[in-house]
């Protein structure tokens, strides 16, 4: 069994409101655990609380109520920091600092010696690919090699926690995909767990193992990615030739829904059980088919229906916006 490395549990957050006496709900009792060499993906619409959260995690503000712990300790412990590395979001390092010197700084702030911070630093930076620019000053660097570094500097005292506020923020989709792999890479080999959150739902999607998606102040869906995805069992169905709509309504009478685009359908059905009835009541009018294929929803279909289902207004609002 793989030890929980995070663990939140009924962790609620409010701040008092700038105007008046009012107070904003920003958690409002969220449960989630991360494991050991787990990648989890904290989702959800803007001030959906994903900040809050983490920031509670480092001790930055404090909860209301409810705990967060890390490797078992609360996170008010400064010791449960030890070991954490933490990339905010759209983080700032010294323009004027050569990334040898913003990684000697970070690296003495974590209490390694000289020696590890050289090795470590010259290792992360070849991954990172910006190794050439290590006597450069940041202000010279793009957005995505200003990432990179933050993300180096995340990794550079090897944490066994991760934290990582929208890190591929910026970066282009061979960068994305690097920064992937040195976080699976991590994960597998150190069993580092790693929470991150993004708006880049397709990059969760490939990043993370699992995921929480957080809806004002409530965890609104949790479990693996392949869980959550895998909810209404779609299918394409191409028959040979177009099908009467006497079919179509039959397989709606059966509880089916079906969408029909260009020549096929998509049905949205109960079972494998039910899925085959319909090839069944096809069948039996003499159709024939030429394709059936399972149709996965992305994870950011399961985001949007679910941010709509809780507030049906958000579509029109900021809340259905990633
Ligand atoms: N210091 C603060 N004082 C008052 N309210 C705050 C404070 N920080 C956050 N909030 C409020 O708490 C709620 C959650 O904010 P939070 O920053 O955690 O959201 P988020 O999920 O990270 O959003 P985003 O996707 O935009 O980064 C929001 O309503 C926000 O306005
Ligand atoms: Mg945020």
């Amino acid at each position: 069994m793989t030890q929980t490395v995070i663990e939140v549990s009924g962790l609620k957050k409010q701040y008092r409101s700038a105007v008046g006496r009012s107070r904003i709900t920003a958690l409002d009792g969220i449960d989630f655990t991360v494991r050991e060499g787990e990648l989890f993906g904290l989702l959800g619409p803007n001030g959906a609380g994903k900040t809050t959260a983490v920031k509670i995690l480092l001790d930055l503000t404090r909860p209301t109520a409810g705990e967060a712990r890390i490797n078992g300790l609360p996170a008010g412990n400064p010791e449960s920091r030890r070991r954490v590395g933490y990339l905010p979001e759209g983080h700032k390092i010294p323009g004027y600092l050569t990334a040898r010197q913003a990684l000697g700084i970070f690296g003495k702030m974590s209490g390694l010696d000289d020696v590890t911070i050289k090795r470590r630093s010259l290792e992360l930076l070849e991954k990172l690919r910006i190794a050439q620019w290590i006597d450069v000053r940041v202000k010279k660097y793009s957005k995505g090699m200003t990432q990179r570094l933050g993300l180096a500097i995340a990794l550079l005292h090897s944490p066994h926690v991760l934290l990582l506020d929208e890190p591929t923020d910026g970066v282009d989709p061979v960068g994305r995909r690097e920064i992937r792999d040195i976080l699976q890479a991590e994960a597998a080999a150190n069993g580092t767990a790693v929470l991150l959150n993004s708006h880049l739902l397709s990059e969760i999607e490939l990043t993370c193992n699992h995921v929480a998606v957080l809806r004002n102040g409530k965890v609104a869906a949790a479990g693996s990615i392949e869980e959550l995805t895998r909810r209404a069992a779609k299918y394409k169905m191409v028959p040979a030739a177009p099908v009467d709509d006497a079919l179509v309504a039959s397989f709606r009478e059966s509880g089916a829904g079906v969408e029909r685009v260009n020549g096929h359908m998509l049905l949205t059905v109960d079972d494998v059980t039910h899925l085959n009835a319909l090839v069944d009541k096809l069948r039996a009018g003499g159709g024939l088919l030429t394709e059936l294929s399972p149709v996965r929803s992305t994870l950011e279909d399961v985001f949007v229906d679910l941010v709509r289902a809780v507030d049906p207004g958000a579509q029109q609002s900021e809340g259905a916006r990633l």
